[in-house]
């Protein structure tokens, strides 16, 4: 008896070994020589961030940033514009709270987040209700507005998401005066030296050269990652170029696709979708994880969640990849291109961008598998009842429980 145990127990090993080593294309793991001094230098004993504890999950690879940080190469985008009006902050709350959960339960281990949309609160009770350590999530934010204030903005970040460190944080935005853009980075890299921010990053200063020049000079710790709009209609070749090849900034990828409107319904991937079996949604994010760059989806829908990080059983031939390239429209494919100038998202928003939030009270919260003929089932098959007021499409509540629909 006490053979067939071990037996099967070394069948088991084996099958999840060849699972593990069955990676259909080497995704790589952009090992880059550390050039930057690691984050918590400052402190004796590496500041919060010393107790970080980031894998590989679902099969997401993991990037060695220029400062050593290993950094999950595929995430969840949690900005949900449609509700970010002041009267929809509860429920905005709510639904990324749904989100994160559903996200993390998935295997996701990567929450990209910003001051700027309204939700850091409902990301932080995610978090905290996903039965997943803390410091096995990377955790991003974006400090946006006035950039002159950022140790407030920073303070605010960690109470928002109840945390002690966030693992990247950007400067959203290169917005207003090149002094209040250094201003803010000198903020950071005080955070990074005491361990409460674990990397640095750009988000959108390839549409101000001015301001990335500024900070390539000025800056003591140099940006580990660059946030850039890209997909496959607008494929950004040189802003990769200048921040991955030239700078050794890693480049993550926002809109990956392109907010649901074109890349979607385009022929060639549609074709490649129907080849594979796989939804266009799975090819465009599998094209972006063939590229060596992190995307960060979003979803408000738990099926389409899981659905999107589904994408490491398969591969796309170097045919498939050249064709996805092939229909890249350059700048004209891209939905957002603005000039900053001093053109300052503080002008005209409440820089705090913070946001009142009362968690509604649950007393499970639980992913189910289905409605099958108006009854909803758990994921082990237990029909639950129906009186659950909609959300948004696959997030519901009751007066009970919150339950995410897989459908
Ligand atoms: N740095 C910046 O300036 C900046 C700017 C914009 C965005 N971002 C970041 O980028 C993230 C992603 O942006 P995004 O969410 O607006 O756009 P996106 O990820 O390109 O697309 C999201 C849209 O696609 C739909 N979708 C996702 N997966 C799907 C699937 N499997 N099947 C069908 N539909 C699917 C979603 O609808 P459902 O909800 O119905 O699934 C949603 O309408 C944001 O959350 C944010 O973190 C950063």
């Amino acid at each position: 008896m006490k053979t067939r145990l071990s037996v099967m127990l070394a069948a088991a090993l084996l099958s999840i070994y060849v699972f593990a080593q069955s990676e259909p294309y080497a995704l790589g793991n952009f090992d880059h020589v550390v050039s930057q001094p690691a984050p918590g230098g400052d402190t004796t004993d590496g500041g919060p961030q010393a107790v970080s504890d980031i894998r590989s999950v679902a099969g997401v690879p993991l990037v060695r940033l220029n400062n050593g940080v290993m950094m999950p190469r595929f995430g969840l985008g949690t900005q949900v514009q449609s509700m970010e009006g002041a009267s929809q902050r509860q429920q905005l709350n709510e639904t990324v709270r749904g989100m994160v959960i559903a996200a993390l339960q998935s295997g996701y281990r990567h929450l990209d987040d910003a001051m700027f949309y309204y939700n850091e609160r409902g990301t932080g009770w995610g978090i905290r209700e996903s039965g997943v350590p803390r410091e096995e999530i990377w955790v991003t934010s974006k400090i946006s507005g006035n950039l002159a204030d950022a140790q407030n903005a920073f303070n605010g970040i960690l109470e928002r998401l109840q945390v002690d460190y966030v693992d990247l944080v950007y400067i959203h935005h290169p917005a207003g005066t090149l002094a209040d853009i250094l201003s803010c980075w000198r903020v950071m890299e005080k955070e990074y030296k005491a361990g409460r921010i674990r990397a640095l990053g750009i988000s959108n200063f390839d549409n101000r050269m001015e301001a990335f020049n500024y900070i390539m000079d000025s800056a003591e710790i140099k940006p580990q990652v660059a946030q850039i709009e890209c997909h496959p209609l607008a494929q950004r070749t040189d802003a990769r170029q200048l921040y991955a090849e030239n700078y050794d900034i890693h480049v993550e990828c926002w809109y990956p696709l392109n907010h649901n409107r074109n890349d979607p319904t385009n022929s060639t991937i549609q074709q490649i979708a129907a080849a594979h079996g796989k939804s266009v949604y799975q090819i465009i994010l599998r094209w972006h994880m063939q590229e060596g760059l992190c995307p960060v989806p979003g979803s408000t829908n738990p099926a389409h969640i899981l659905e999107n990080i589904s994408i490491f059983d398969f591969a796309l031939s170097d045919e498939e990849m050249a064709a996805i390239r092939g229909i890249d429209r350059g700048n004209a494919g891209r939905s957002f291109n603005i000039g900053y100038g001093n053109y300052s998202f503080g002008n005209f928003q409440d820089y705090t961008y913070d946001h009142e939030y009362t968690p509604a009270t649950t007393e499970n919260i639980e992913v189910v598998e289905a409605i099958r003929d108006g009854v909803i089932y758990t994921l082990d098959g237990k029909p639950v009842g129906n009186d659950r007021t909609v959300l948004t499409p696959g997030v519901y509540i009751s007066n009970r429980e919150k339950i995410a629909i897989i459908q």
